[in-house]
């Protein structure tokens, strides 16, 4: 294990998101509503992307600085185009857990060229089985049976198991739990619920609309009953639990009701190379600018290391009425 970089407040820098788009092909309403990222919204143009072989470069100064997992994100990762050629470099990075999360619309047709290229796993989002609701809050009219065949795809392209996540919002797919639960029991993919959070400034978060982690598991175990999982490892971000029959287990994300800001170890790379040190920051820390200007790779990686080093954010502990109306990145853009 490196020895890695801390903050102020002792937590060391061990995971790394990359955005590699801030596009998209859905428009979930919690993340990215078609009034604000409508015809007339500006996405990043090609050129300041940041190319396959900047991301690879940043990618392994920050492994020098301890991070041990990489996790390529959007808005839609997949619709980056040769993302499998990006997979393919850091995948040759040592010691280095590399995983996705995509909403999975182009993940039958992708999976066994991420697997080729040396991912081993992947997350899925998936907010509902019912079309109806799903197609809804995907708001493009997205059927639910192309994201399952896409899971799928990526199980049998060896990218088992698959996490699948679902964000659970009051009023629009909380009738979806129970069901979700009882299709993801024994098909070998992790479920895991995820609380509807205050991201961005777009998605007119209400406290209101969270259903709190403690409801779900509350509903699942009322009808498949469930006992508590000691974590993988201290500082797990889910909480997870096992069915008692020996079905499978799920796992919670209580981002809202239980903060685990005082373990997080994660920085957030934009896909224009803009370093966040929280998801709900409202600046980024720019490296594009040294990168293309010639900078050494000692230079960019103290650069990273005085980010780290000054971060003291804790923003979910904190968070109140007032707070989740604070300008904040939006979720697209950052990559959640
Ligand atoms: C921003 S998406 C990017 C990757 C890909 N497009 C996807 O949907 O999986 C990453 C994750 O953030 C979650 N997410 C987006 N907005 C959220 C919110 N307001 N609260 C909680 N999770 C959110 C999505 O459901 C998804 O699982
Ligand atoms: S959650 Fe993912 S799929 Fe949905 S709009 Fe955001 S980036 Fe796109």
């Amino acid at each position: 294990m490196t020895a890695a970089t801390s903050d102020r407040l002792g937590r060391p820098l061990r995971d790394l998101r990359i955005s590699v788009t801030d596009r998209c092909n859905f428009r979930c309403l919690y993340c990215m509503p078609k009034e604000i990222f409508g015809r007339d919204y500006r996405f990043l143009r090609r050129e300041q992307l940041l190319s396959f072989e900047e991301i690879e470069r940043l990618a392994r100064l920050f492994v020098e600085h301890g991070v041990e997992k990489i996790r390529l994100t959007g808005g839609e990762p997949l619709l980056r185009r040769g993302v499998e050629a990006l997979v393919g470099r850091l995948a040759l990075i040592p010691g280095l857990d590399l995983t996705l999360t995509t909403n999975g619309s182009l993940l039958s047709a992708k999976a066994k060229a991420l697997r080729d290229a040396g991912l081993t796993r992947i997350t899925v989002s998936l907010d509902s089985l019912d079309d109806e609701v799903f197609r809804a809050m995907n708001d493009v009219d997205f059927p639910v049976e192309r994201v399952l065949a896409g899971i799928e795809a990526a199980a049998a392209a060896g990218l088992a198991p698959v996490k699948v996540n679902m964000v659970v919002r009051r009023g629009l797919n909380d009738e979806s739990i129970v069901p979700m639960a009882r299709f993801f029991r024994e098909s070998g993919h992790i479920l895991r619920f995820i609380e509807y959070m205050d991201v961005g400034s777009s998605n007119g978060w209400r406290l209101d609309d969270v259903v709190p982690a403690d409801e779900v598991v509350a509903l699942i175990d009322a009808e498949l009953p469930l006992e508590a999982v000691e974590p993988n490892y201290p500082g797990e971000v889910a909480t997870r639990w096992r069915y008692r029959d020996g079905g499978g287990e799920i796992g919670v994300i209580a981002s809202v009701t239980r903060p685990f800001c005082g373990g997080c170890t994660r920085a957030r790379l934009s896909a224009e190379g803009s370093l966040f040190t929280c998801l709900f920051a409202a600046r980024g820390h720019d490296l594009r600018g040294p990168l293309r200007e010639g900078a050494s790779d000692e230079e960019i990686s103290a650069a990273i290391g005085g980010v780290w080093g000054r971060r003291a954010d804790r923003y979910s502990e904190i968070r109140s009425a007032a707070t989740a109306s604070r300008p904040k990145v939006e979720m697209s853009y950052i990559g959640g």
